[in-house]
């Protein structure tokens, strides 16, 4: 936890299920969606979404919805047009993950988008009556992704100031003296996030003060979008998140439905509770682009990479900057003198695409990583071999120093596990019955993320303590983490310890996003209990104190007691007296401006910056192994084995951070195998679980997640790099290379269905 950790009893480090298990396996747990009892006087609310990708509404016929029994309202465009002003999105300097507003205006932008909110008495009659809405629409053409007529490509540094491509060196004439060149086209489809707790929103009005409940991993941005949307002050709104039920990637930040819940709620004077269907959350949230790549390897005789080219495009919308930004990862990988990207956008009539975990490097590392391998393979290398000879310790574009680069220190503790040793190279030489199988590997890697961070922290005379901040658990066990940090900085039991997360009237802390979790939220409780500890040894040590004349700085809070080297202490009843003590930490990350970051997060805006401060360019990494049976007569795939290699910094849970390793990787096997929505014209038509594929336990095989020992003391002050997104980057490469040792056919656009190899 903090420079004293080994001196007390150390609970971080160690394994520790999640404290809130028992409540989520029992059902205790309750979520946002649970809010809805008729005791709370909760109406509901439906959504009617539009059929058409883009053009205007032309009337309604509500007859027949409003016949239905229980129906209270429908809200359409004539209710609220005006009624919520605009913010930016998140990325932009504002707080949303859509600046479009829907039942603004009779103009529909994309296909989902919503055109009537039903309120009714329960939720079967809201979302009958919603069934029963009819809308008269006069559609106008739309573009639906790449090459449709209508889509417009721009380059990324015209939609995000801050965005410079790569020039270093001369890639183009390196690529033409090269002896060896790859260059190949990859692609990777629409995702959407589908966690099991949908996009709920309940919001209930207090006279002027309204409360909502909405599974967010950013309250503080919900809360002064919504102040900005209503014309609140931002004290007047109350955002609670609770415990959310999943989310990669998703619920990042103001809901564009949220304002309407809210709006709904004022003007029939009760709750409005919505919970939209699976469908709809297809359009009324984010999703992952698709994106295409031209990545052109240049190598001589030995294997090193003499020129990397990579050029990339992704989709966003009309109205929205967001852009995914891939390039700055894949130029860094590896050691190369010669090395030029170019991102573009390509603007569509869609809704706005959104984070989804590890937003650029999953598509962005898929083309890399299965050029790599393609290199390897024109080099007759083995690819663990090429990737050793192209290792870096300094970051080919900035000149800077990696702080630890334990990428091959992965590649050979994963290679053992996996027995990558038995590999025979040749395509198509190994053989189980039926089943042609293949190795495969790719790398994993992501730069670590900070954020500041404000933390109240108490100690009570009894012995308990609590922990409280405006940050989320969203199944990542930071709810544990801080309950053994606290028992580590405070010399407490666990199970006296609470922890209060997901309320902006806690102290505010950031985004849950960019695994900067764990390395924010526990430099702010290391404060936090430093702080505790200072006032406690302060006061002992003074004049009359039972410690006077000691060193403040030797004593620590262990077992109940404030306690001197040698032995001697105190109860804690009597070092912080009968009120207790508490503190509220405020933690800025090294190399940023305090007062700026301070600001910033009270103000709900996003504010990550990278570990390392700026001197050094700080990694979490990975090598990621597959085993592949593909059926010789069918085509059927299947993977066998997963086994990844993980230095992420200091642990300070194994448990926790190996089940969201091995869930990383089983979700990179959907990214490999199965996930797709497919787009026809520019609607989405497969947007439920029926038809879009995720891994089930049955396609789950074998995952194993090894941990690699990366002490880094230059990537913050506790060595901390988070891990929430390491495990799924990496894997579709590593799939889709072991399906090209497996048949010999490469495939280069995810997903690898049996057709692709049949
Ligand atoms: Mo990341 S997509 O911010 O969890």
């Amino acid at each position: 936890m903090d420079a004293r950790a080994g001196e007390t009893d150390g609970r971080l480090g160690q394994s520790h299920v999640r404290v809130e298990g028992p409540d989520k396996v029992t059902g205790r747990a309750r979520y946002s969606s649970d809010l809805t009892g008729p005791e709370s006087g909760t109406a509901h609310a439906a959504l009617v979404t539009s059929t058409i990708a883009r053009g205007r509404i032309t009337g309604f016929d509500l007859a027949a919805a409003e016949r239905v029994p229980g129906v209270l309202r429908i809200f359409t465009h004539r209710d609220f047009a005006g009624a919520v002003a605009p913010v930016k999105h998140l990325m932009a300097g504002g707080y949303a993950n859509s600046s479009h507003r829907p039942l603004d205006s009779d103009a529909v932008a994309y296909a989902g988008q919503i055109v009537a909110l039903v309120v009714a008495e329960t939720l079967e009659a809201a979302e009958a009556a919603a069934g029963a809405v009819t809308v008269a629409y006069a559609a106008e053409p739309a573009a639906g992704g790449f090459d449709a007529p209508g889509a417009e490509t721009v380059r990324l540094a015209d939609l995000k100031p801050h965005h410079e491509d790569i020039a270093r060196g001369d890639a183009e004439a390196a690529l033409h003296t090269a002896a060896a060149r790859i260059e190949a086209r990859y692609e990777t489809p629409v995702q959407h996030h589908n966690p099991i707790e949908l996009f709920t929103t309940r919001a209930a009005w207090d006279g002027d003060r309204l409360t909502v409940h909405e599974p967010t991993r950013y309250v503080g941005a919900v809360q002064h979008g919504l102040a900005a949307q209503l014309g609140l002050d931002p004290a007047q709104v109350r955002v609670v998140a609770g415990l959310i039920g999943g989310h990669f990637g998703s619920k990042f930040a103001l809901s564009q439905h949220t304002a309407l819940v809210a709006l709904a709620a004022k003007r029939l004077g009760r709750p409005v509770s919505l919970v939209p269907s699976r469908r709809q959350c297809f359009t009324i949230a984010n999703y992952r682009p698709e994106s295409r790549h031209t990545i052109r390897l240049g190598a001589d005789r030995t294997g090193r990479f003499t020129a990397l080219v990579h050029e990339a495009e992704t989709v966003t919308s009309r109205f929205d900057p967001f852009v995914m930004e891939g390039a700055e990862v894949t130029a860094s990988l590896y050691a190369c003198p010669n090395i030029r990207t170019a991102e573009r956008a390509v603007r569509v009539d869609r809704n706005t695409p959104g984070p989804m975990r590890a937003p650029p490097e999953v598509p962005f590392l898929f083309a890399l990583e299965s050029a790599v391998d393609e290199m390897a393979v024109a080099l007759g290398m083995d690819p663990i071999a090429l990737r050793r000879i192209n290792d870096t310790a300094v970051d080919p574009v900035s000149g800077k120093p990696f702080s630890t680069r334990p990428l091959m220190a992965c590649f050979a503790a994963g290679a053992r596990a996996f027995g990558w040793s038995r590999r025979v190279p040749r395509p198509g030489s190994m053989r189980d019955g039926p089943w042609r199988v293949g190795l495969g590997c790719a790398a994993s890697v992501r730069p670590v993320k900070i954020a500041a961070a404000t933390m109240r922290v108490r100690l009570g005379p009894d012995g308990s303590a609590e922990v409280a901040c405006a940050h989320h658990e969203i199944g990542n066990g930071i709810t544990t983490l801080l309950a053994l940090g606290a028992a580590d900085g405070l010399g407490v039991p666990v199970e006296r310890v609470t922890v209060r997360l997901g309320d902006t009237d806690l102290p505010a802390a950031g985004i849950s996003g960019g695994s900067s979790t764990t390395t924010s939220l526990m430099s702010a409780l290391a404060l936090g209990c430093g702080q505790i500890r200072q006032v406690l040894a302060q006061a002992a040590t003074g004049q009359g104190g039972r410690l006077a004349g000691r060193d403040p700085g030797t004593l620590r809070l262990v077992g109940g007691r404030l306690v001197a080297p040698e032995g001697t202490g105190i109860p804690l009843a009597e070092a912080v007296g009968s009120e207790g003590v508490e503190t509220v930490a405020a933690f800025v990350p090294e190399g940023s401006d305090r007062e700026t970051a301070l600001k910033g997060l009270r103000g709900g805006h996003i504010g990550l910056s990278l570990g390392g401060a700026g001197k050094a360019v700080s990694w979490g990494f990975g090598a990621q192994f597959a085993e592949v049976h593909v059926h010789a007569e069918t085509g059927e795939i299947r993977v066998a084995r997963l086994t990844g290699a993980f230095a992420a910094g200091r642990i300070l849970n194994p448990l926790t951070a190996k089940s969201q390793l091995t869930g990383g990787m089983i979700w990179g096997l959907g990214s490999a195998l199965l996930e797709e929505t497919v787009i026809d014209g520019a609607a989405y038509r497969n947007p439920d679980l029926a038809e879009y594929l995720v891994p089930t336990a049955a396609d789950a095989p074998e995952v194993e997640a090894l941990l690699v020992p990366d002490p880094d003391d230059e990537v913050d002050a506790l060595g901390l790099k988070g891990l929430g997104e390491l495990g799924i980057i990496g894997v579709n490469a590593a799939i889709a290379n072991a399906v090209h040792h497996a048949t010999g056919r490469r495939i280069r656009s995810l997903p690898i269905r049996l057709e692709d190899v049949a």
